[in-house]
């Protein structure tokens, strides 16, 4: 293992060059305007594959999904198959935030600064790439061979909802067969802590839109008669507010999982204060937390539903005149925990909101996106032994387990397609890093803790006893 760290250590600034080169290619997936460079962000890493010694390395696609970039080593019989996940694509940079100098350097273009290295994609998740190849060259390129076997896939539609992931199972099944996953893409609790994520909430977004008319109309004549469509989608939006008490919405705690009281007592004993959390979240003075009487917001991003309006239109602030407008339409984007149903959270939220609408307009509510379940498991077992003791030789610390309020598409499908294997979700953001916003950053020192923590997993995976890895 020193030839790895040794190697790891030589290498770091060709890592950084790596990770350079691929915060610089915008693979924005959320706006359909950057395909070209989804598709070099594809190529690009499976140059990178190769160059760090992965063998039949190619680029896959299943129907019109976004490039996935593919890159195996299969020399070692006996040993367990990990599967290696990532996602190439990224979150937009809003052109009003690099006006309003929200962005401190130029996000495409990664910038060392305190000890954090600055760009879109550095931390969600370009930065998982390059250690898990960095991993893996630190053993082929010093003792020639790994000492498990290796898949590793790399998507190019995670921020869209990973719609194609049915589908590219099917094709690819045989291809993508494993015995454990090992997923970075997820949060270390704090920087320099080591944090297995154990849950995912998962997402089912509606789209609500009123209309009253089928034009506007000047508010001189028609304000008072017809029914302001943007009104009343706020005051049906406005069914979604409950103070701090649970959502409002019939039924929809019926199949949520109670937390036990070890997983409350543990969420209590883990770093959090609310001091923090303000800062983190950028909280103005004077406003409170929406979470629940004798919540915590451990309880409450990570096992609790929540629902958010990501989106509101109807007519623009520039440009607007005197008009009763007569169309609106909303995002409501709701995440969904163990064990809820997402069909069945649409058609409470579709049927709440959609009961009793205000003048009688009329309102249409459609699903928006695919679908995202949640995921948890117990992270106990040889897979997860093998995990904490790497990521303690790395970190110097014992792993925490955690969960997590975002979403990753594959990560359940993918453990049930292989049969209930162990997924290992390691920590590569942290409460600083400003995922999907302005400034976003990874933390060098844990980027290269990182590294070291996944070639000691695929040592200590090599070296379960007849390979078992549950
Ligand atoms: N890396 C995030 C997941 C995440 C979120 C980890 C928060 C840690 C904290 C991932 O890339 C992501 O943003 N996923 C999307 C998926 C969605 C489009 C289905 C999400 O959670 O919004
Ligand atoms: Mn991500």
């Amino acid at each position: 293992m020193q030839a790895n760290l040794d190697w790891l250590n030589k290498n770091h600034a060709t890592l950084v060059k790596d990770l350079a080169d691929l915060v610089a290619v915008r693979s924005v997936s959320t706006d359909g305007e950057h395909q070209k460079e989804v598709e070099q962000s594809a190529e690009l890493t499976r140059e990178q594959m190769r160059h760090a010694g992965l063998q039949k390395t190619e680029i896959l696609r299943c129907n019109g999904s976004n490039p996935y970039a593919y890159g195996e080593w299969l020399d070692a019989p006996g040993k367990p198959t990990v599967f290696l996940y990532a996602h190439h694509d990224v979150q937009p940079v809003h052109q009003a935030d690099v006006d309003a100098g929200r962005w401190h350097s130029d996000p495409w273009k990664l910038t060392a600064r305190d000890g954090r290295l600055f760009a879109r994609g550095s931390a969600d998740d370009k930065a998982a790439i390059t250690a898990q190849l960095g991993a893996i060259a630190s053993f082929l390129q010093t003792r020639g061979s790994l000492p498990v076997n290796v898949k590793m896939l790399v998507e190019g539609e995670e921020e869209v909802g990973s719609s194609n992931l049915m589908g590219f199972f099917q094709q690819y099944r045989d291809k993508i067969k494993s015995d454990v996953i090992v997923v970075c893409d997820t949060e270390n609790i704090e920087v320099g802590l080591p944090s297995i994520t154990y849950s995912l909430r998962g997402i089912v977004t509606l789209k609500v839109e009123v209309e009253s008319a089928t034009k506007p109309v000047h508010s001189g004549m028609a304000g008072g008669v017809l029914a302001d469509a943007a009104l009343a989608l706020n005051v049906i939006l406005a069914k979604l507010y409950w103070d701090n008490g649970p959502l409002p919405i019939p039924h929809y705690y019926d199949s949520v999982r109670p937390l036990t009281a070890k997983e409350k007592k543990t969420f209590r004993s883990l770093p959090g204060s609310e001091e923090k959390w303000r800062e983190d979240l950028g909280i103005l003075p004077g406003v409170r937390f929406a979470t629940e009487k004798r919540g915590h917001p451990y309880d409450q991003t990570w096992r609790k539903p929540a629902v958010t309006i990501i989106a509101q239109e109807a007519s623009s602030i520039k440009g607007a005149s005197n008009q009763v407008l007569p169309r609106a339409q909303a995002l409501v984007s709701c995440r969904i925990v163990p064990n809820q149903d997402p069909q069945q959270v649409f058609d409470q939220v579709r049927d709440y909101l959609g009961a009793d609408p205000p003048w009688g307009v009329k309102v249409k509510i459609e699903p928006h996106g695919s679908f995202v379940k949640w995921w948890m498991t117990d992270p106990n077992g040889p897979a997860f032994e093998a995990a904490r003791a790497a990521m303690k030789a790395s970190f110097g610390r014992d792993a925490v387990a955690i969960g997590c309020g975002g979403s990753i598409g594959f990560v359940g499908p993918l453990a049930d397609l292989l049969g209930g294997a162990p997924a290992l979700l390691l920590g590569i953001e942290d409460p600083q890093s400003n995922a999907h916003a302005p400034d976003e950053s990874l933390h060098e020192g844990d980027w290269r803790k990182l590294m070291a923590s996944l070639s000691h997993l695929f040592e200590n995976l090599g070296n379960l006893p007849a390979g078992k890895v549950k």
